[in-house]
């Protein structure tokens, strides 16, 4: 082995020796695409999103300092995968912009035990640490002494990224990772925004921070909620279609090979609007809360309801770690909630007195006609390899529909699929047999 490892350092070392030291600048157009990432396919066909030169790198570089409060000297961890745009905005260029040391993290945060990441921070001493809720709901379930066990004392500040973060996640990252003296933001953007658009900023004098909620647009960005009618929707405690009303340096520029694609997109919906895909409520401060994907709200009864809120609820149980809910067309309801509900390992309770718990806890934190009529035990969740549910999938199981699922090309795990499909098959037929 060791004698391996010589060889190769000899070789690259007589490789390094051949090439340039330096490689000359190019000189690129402000307007030149820099990079093209498609999109991780969880909502239909992947679209390759162009960034360009100058605009993208100001914006990644501006929003990686004052999001994450970054200083000179401080060691950046942002555990995303580089493929990802996560990756690319707050491993690479944001970070590498503004000269930071920056964290390539390559492994997953289970491996090869749940203190992966805890363990990272402890030795390179990271300051600024950026994951995802999926991660973080899945190491809460592996409990506290995997984080404990590591010293933490190097972390200023938490950042969470990628899907509403649900209310347990918030708390167990703020008090146990972060011990409750490190500011957790909660930074809403997309792979066509380029960076951070909403998110708390803690460093300065306002910088209060709200559990769960993105709260304040960055700097040049300007949140817009929309009716369904295409009309703006004015003051506070309100929510509507969330879009952005006048053009940032770090937006995307066009679909790859496909302009017509990109403005039917983006900008139809709304004449005169960049259209997120989201929804968002505004308080009466002016916070902005990010409510999920527009077509994750259902409509039971006539009452409009972000899937996220019932799966918040449900997460609340505490032999839940993650819950995916999901509407399905319903003869008298319009539309009904379908869950489909991750349990912890080594539960003492049976399914059913969870099942029972989960109702009476949407019942209390919602309302009754929320609670889902159907809810499924299982496994895992089938996730992107970006760490999104893919709900179109679990859109159509729903549904009924489990014979043609799409393209399920970006699933991390494709043997998701077939167990869930076991226990939908297996509870339907109990169902069936009451
Ligand atoms: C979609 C974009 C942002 C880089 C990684 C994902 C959801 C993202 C949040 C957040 C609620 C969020 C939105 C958005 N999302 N961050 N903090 N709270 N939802 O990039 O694959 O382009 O996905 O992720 O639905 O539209 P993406």
């Amino acid at each position: 082995m060791s004698l391996l490892l010589r060889g190769r350092t000899t070789k690259s070392t007589w490789e390094m020796a051949k090439a340039e030291p330096v490689c000359p600048p190019e000189t690129m157009d402000s307007e030149d695409m820099l990079f093209m990432l498609y999109t991780s396919g969880s909502t239909g066909k992947p679209k390759g999103i162009v960034h360009t030169q100058a605009g993208y790198l100001l914006y990644a570089s501006l929003t990686h300092k004052y999001v994450f409060d970054y200083k000179q000297g401080d060691v950046f961890g942002c555990v995303a995968d580089i493929g990802w745009i996560t990756g690319h905005s707050y491993v690479v260029y944001g970070p590498l912009c503004n000269g930071a040391t920056t964290v390539l993290f390559e492994s997953t945060p289970t491996y090869p035990d749940p203190g992966r990441y805890w363990e990272t921070v402890e030795r390179l001493r990271i300051n600024q640490f950026y994951g995802a809720p999926t991660a973080i709901r899945l190491l809460l379930k592996y409990g506290d002494e995997w984080v404990k066990k590591y010293d933490r004392s190097s972390l200023k500040l938490l950042g969470s990224v990628g899907e509403p973060i649900n209310h347990e996640a918030w708390e167990w990252f703020y008090n146990v990772v972060g011990e409750g003296r490190c500011d957790l933001v909660d930074t809403w953007w997309q792979t066509e925004t380029g960076g951070i658009c909403i998110s708390p900023r803690p460093s300065e004098s306002d910088g209060e921070i709200i559990p769960a909620m993105a709260m304040r647009p960055f700097f040049g960005i300007r949140p817009t909620l929309l009716n369904e009618n295409g009309k703006v929707i004015e003051g506070g405690d309100v929510s509507g279609a969330l879009c952005i009303a006048q053009a940032w340096p770090g937006m995307a520029r066009t679909i790859y090979g496909d302009h017509q694609r990109f403005v039917d997109a983006y900008f139809k919906t709304y004449p005169g609007y960049y259209f997120t895909g989201d929804g968002a409520y505004r308080s009466d401060e002016g916070h902005y809360q990010i409510t999920g994907r527009m077509d994750d709200v259902i409509n039971i009864s006539g009452h409009r309801l972000g899937t996220a809120e019932i799966e918040d609820a449900l997460d609340e149980h505490p032999d839940v770690p993650e819950t995916a809910v999901i509407g399905f067309p319903h003869d008298i309801k319009g539309e009904a909630a379908f869950a489909f509900v991750v349990l912890k390992d080594g539960i003492t309770l049976t399914e059913q007195a969870i099942k029972e718990d989960l109702k009476s806890i949407v019942a209390t934190k919602i309302a009754k006609y929320a609670i889902p009529d159907h809810i499924l035990m299982v496994k895992r969740l089938p996730k992107t390899r970006s760490g999104k549910i893919m709900r179109r999938v679990l859109r159509k199981i729903a549904g009924g529909n489990t014979e043609d699922l799409g393209d399920i090309t970006t699933l991390e795990d494709p043997t998701i699929i077939t167990e869930i499909l076991e226990a939908y098959h297996k509870y339907k037929t109990e169902e069936a047999a009451k």
